[in-house]
């Protein structure tokens, strides 16, 4: 059984008031809140065990290092993938994103390569490939889903040429909820020796994820919509496409030796790892996914299925709403806009006085919103704490907007 009074209760932030009201979080697709056990595991480390990591011989460091390493154990389980030495820690979608850009891409990509991406994209995983594309002459090529926001692997599969190096796709639309058949897309990119990248902010928030069954050369996750903390995240890399990587970041932790003349460098991960890391941060990210597997994945998935059908419905039986995105088997994200003059900042402004958290503006996917004709919409995004009685908060705040704006 789904216990959400206790997953809820786990949430210190949700009982507070917004404007007097039950805060009522549907802004889980651009961070999520963090469960106790993270935040005190985290206040734990540093008040009692904390050091620098991999460098002291003395008591306190070995507890962090092994804390920390431990976590990297923690990332592969929960992503599934079996050697821990192909999960790099970064700070987020956007450092893994601009790893395999800078480390991979930029040097093994020629002037003319193209690389392949959805407009569903989220600009971590646009703008890092036009650096290569100013820098370097990479063509950037796009495909578009269907009008119900799909995308069905062969429309990327069929925009490849002899020239496509790199396909970049979110496994989750962050603004229309679309799940993508990422393993299709990675098992024929991998017959024509191109290679793939998952972005997996979104997917891996809200269900099972098997990377290893995925098969995309990199897969990105990032820690803080994965209930952990800003700052903290991890990129999958097979062992195969690392050993044609550059290091991107030089500093500590990353090398073997350096001299006035030379540098040689550590093996991966550390490789691709440099600096004093966020310990922290990563430990509490490695937390966060002990509590959700501690649900269980399939539960979650299971419970914003629920959220999803429920919302839909009850979404869709407002004719002055117009929603982005329908794709079957969506994740519980959606976006959309009111008839009339309403402005999406107008929406959450309203719905904020009634304690409803939600997204307005681009979210960070400026060529999707040129896609869907509009310049912003408001975005409902559900995590594994809401419920039906915020989403039936979520329609009596619409219907409020509806009523001052439309
Ligand atoms: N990409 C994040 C979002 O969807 C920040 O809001």
């Amino acid at each position: 059984m789904y216990d959400i009074a206790k997953i809820r209760a786990d949430f210190p932030i949700l009982s507070r008031e917004i404007n007097g009201k039950p805060l009522v979080y549907l802004d889980n697709g651009a961070s999520a809140q963090k469960p106790r056990v993270v935040v005190d595991a985290m206040s734990d480390l540093y008040l009692n065990d904390y050091a620098n990591v991999h460098r002291g011989l003395h008591t306190l460091s070995n507890i962090s290092t092994e804390k920390y390493e431990s976590t990297r154990a923690i990332v592969a389980r929960f992503l599934g993938v079996k050697n821990e030495d192909e999960i790099i820690f970064t700070t987020g979608a956007t450092e893994g994103i601009n790893l395999v850009s800078y480390g991979w891409a930029a040097p093994n990509l020629q002037p003319g390569d193209e690389i392949l991406l959805s407009v569903m994209e989220h600009h971590a995983n646009i703008v890092p490939w036009h650096f290569l594309r100013e820098r370097q002459g990479v063509v950037l090529k796009w495909v578009e889903p269907e009008p119900d926001g799909s995308l069905p692997p062969e429309k990327v599969l069929e925009a490849i040429t002899d020239r496509t190096k790199l396909i970049a796709i979110a496994h989750m639309s962050n603004v229309l909820g679309t799940k993508v058949d990422v393993a299709s897309i990675a098992k024929a990119a991998r017959e024509k020796g191109i290679a793939t990248l998952v972005d997996g902010s979104q997917a891996a928030v809200h269900g099972p994820v098997d990377v290893d069954a995925i098969g995309a050369d990199f897969y990105v996750i990032t820690g803080h919509k994965l209930y952990g903390p800003s700052g903290s995240g991890a990129i999958h890399i097979r062992s195969e496409r690392m050993a044609q990587m550059r290091p991107f970041m030089g500093g500590g932790d990353m090398i073997d030796t350096v001299t006035r003349d030379s540098v040689t460098y550590n093996t991966p991960p550390m490789k691709f790892e440099a600096g004093t890391p966020g310990i922290v941060q990563q430990i509490g990210m490695g937390v966060a996914l002990e509590y959700m597997m501690g649900v269980g994945m399939e539960n979650i998935a299971a419970h914003e299925r629920d959220l999803r059908d429920y919302a839909q419905a009850k979404l869709a039986g407002l004719n002055w709403l117009s929603l982005q995105g329908t794709a079957a088997d969506k994740g519980a994200i959606f976006s959309f806009t009111l008839s009339g003059p309403a402005h999406p900042h107008d929406i959450s402004t309203i719905l904020d006085k009634r304690g409803v958290a939600v997204r307005a503006g681009q979210h960070c996917a400026g060529p999707l919103m040129d896609w869907l004709g509009v310049t912003a919409t408001a975005r409902a995004s559900f995590g594994m704490y809401n419920t039906r009685d915020e989403v039936d908060a979520l329609i009596s705040a619409l219907e409020l907007c509806h009523d001052l704006l439309g």
